[in-house]
């Protein structure tokens, strides 16, 4: 079975997506941490991110696995905390963004799903590219004030709140308007507001409707 969510930044996607995966038995793929991946890699060889060939180049050359726990690993080694980096998030939509890097990691993502026999994929396009014949898709959005509140209390920091609401809605921007594989919501995904509502309510919305009870 594939089940893919998406939605845009700090919308709680990955908390929620590694418990309906957990409840459900299935693999966890957090699609954001393969480009975070590369973008860490790009700029740790001094690339720019702009580069579109030579950021392709990495997206290709790189070996991105998942340990049992659902993190990744770059060629073998820890990507976490340093995928998460403030550097790697203002650079990651500029990287996303290349038509090349996006087909080598989307290639990947499919490959995984079918190595697994199916999964719950996470991000921005695996309702509408990756897996658009998904058996269950769904776009959890919520406004920019609201997700950047929450990113706070995920990952509490020194920067004030307007601030991490202003690189959310950037970043929202980039994503939404880029030229290849915009995040859109498809018709056929289930949309779930999660402003109101806690992790645990959002959960158990998708189990009720992925096990029919609604
Ligand atoms: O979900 P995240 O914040 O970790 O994602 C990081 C960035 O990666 C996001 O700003 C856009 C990009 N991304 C993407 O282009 N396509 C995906 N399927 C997932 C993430």
């Amino acid at each position: 079975m594939i089940i893919a969510m998406d939605g845009p930044a700090g919308a709680g996607k990955s908390t929620v997506a590694k418990r309906v995966a957990r409840e459900l038995g299935l693999t966890f793929l957090d699609t954001g941490a393969m480009y975070r991946a590369v973008t860490l890699v790009v700029l740790n060889r001094g690339i720019h991110p702009s580069d579109e060939e030579r950021c392709t180049a990495v997206a290709r050359e790189i070996e991105l696995t998942f340990d049992d726990s659902g993190e990744i690993r770059i060629d073998g080694e820890a990507g976490e905390p340093d995928i998460r980096s403030d550097t790697v998030t203002l650079n990651v939509s500029a990287v996303s963004a290349h038509a090349g890097v996006r087909s080598a990691i989307v290639d990947e993502q499919r490959a995984i799903a079918e190595r697994r026999g199916g999964l719950v994929a996470e991000g921005r396009d695996t309702t509408s590219v990756v897996f658009p014949g998904a058996d269950h898709k769904f776009f959890l959005d919520a406004s920019a004030k609201e997700r950047a509140r929450r990113r706070e209390l995920q990952r509490p920091s020194e920067r004030p709140l307007a601030e991490i609401q202003a690189d959310i809605e950037r970043r929202d921007k980039l994503d939404t308007t880029r030229a290849h594989s915009p995040l859109v919501q498809v018709p056929d995904a289930i949309l779930i507001d999660v402003g109101s509502l806690n992790a645990d309510q959002v959960v158990a919305r998708i189990l009720a409707h992925v096990r029919g009870e609604r």
